[in-house]
């Protein structure tokens, strides 16, 4: 749990209850000029290091700008977004790829598997873009997950021989790889039918409390909204 460098100097007994996100004023614009969209509108947001957030709201108010966002994938407009005790506006482009690598994990709507990898491999691959090696602990990892998943004699297939909750399995497998601090998922369920969605969310729940790892889960699906230990909801880029 703690950083490598806290053997040294006493841990800061703060750090335990350092919120896996904060986000404090952060607003988004897109665009310039008259074509500009603002999607998020002086957002404040905490999300503690164990917590579950499901965030609703209308299409188009900023769910998904909220989630890439918060991880690192745009930067803000203007507030400032802390990742853990890192605050995202501190690092340079090339180390804020790296920390989004190494701290977050993603599960969005398109589920973009690499479409020539099978199911093992788009795991191990996750290892290996992050300039890790694809040792024996990967792959015990990687088959601990397809296993956790029901995806142990899907290993070998490729994505267009699994079908779509089997996909978005895999993608939760490929989000939980490097061990996130902050695992970020967008509409785990819009592709899936009920019963199926309903699986999914059940299997990503007890994947990310069994971790106690920081999660927010964008949804329009009713149900979700009961895996979470708390709603939050946006509407016009503002939290409600
Ligand atoms: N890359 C973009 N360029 C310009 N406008 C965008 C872009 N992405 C999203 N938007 C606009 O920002 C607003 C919020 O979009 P989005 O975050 O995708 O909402 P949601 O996920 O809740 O449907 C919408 O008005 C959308 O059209
Ligand atoms: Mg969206």
């Amino acid at each position: 749990m703690s950083s490598p460098t806290a053997s040294a100097a006493p841990a800061e007994p703060a750090s335990v209850d350092t919120p896996a996100l904060t986000m404090a004023g952060v607003s988004k614009i897109y665009g310039r000029d008259e074509q500009q969209v603002t999607a998020l509108d002086e957002v404040d947001l905490t999300v503690a290091s164990d917590e579950m957030v499901v965030l609703i709201g209308p299409s188009g108010s900023g769910k998904t700008t909220l989630l890439t966002v918060a991880g690192a994938l745009l930067r803000a407009t203007s507030g400032t977004v802390r990742v853990g005790d890192v605050d995202l506006g501190d690092l340079g482009d090339g180390k804020l790829s790296a920390f989004r690598r190494d701290r977050i994990g993603f599960v969005f709507q398109s589920v973009n598997l690499v479409p020539f990898l099978t199911a093992r491999e788009n795991l191990l691959a996750v290892r290996q873009f992050g300039g890790g090696r694809i040792d024996r602990a990967a792959r015990e990892r990687a088959d601990q997950l397809l296993d956790e998943l029901g995806l142990a004699d899907r290993s070998k297939n490729l994505p267009s021989q699994l079908s779509g909750g089997q996909k978005q399995r895999v993608a939760i497998g490929r989000a939980l790889m490097n061990d996130p601090d902050l695992v970020l998922i967008d509409e785990p369920t819009s592709a899936l039918d009920s019963k199926l969605g309903q699986q999914v969310m059940e299997l990503l729940h007890r994947e990310i409390k069994q971790r106690g790892v920081a999660a927010i889960v964008v949804t329009h699906d009713e149900r979700v909204i009961d895996f979470g230990d708390r709603t939050v909801e946006i509407v016009d880029g503002a939290l409600q």
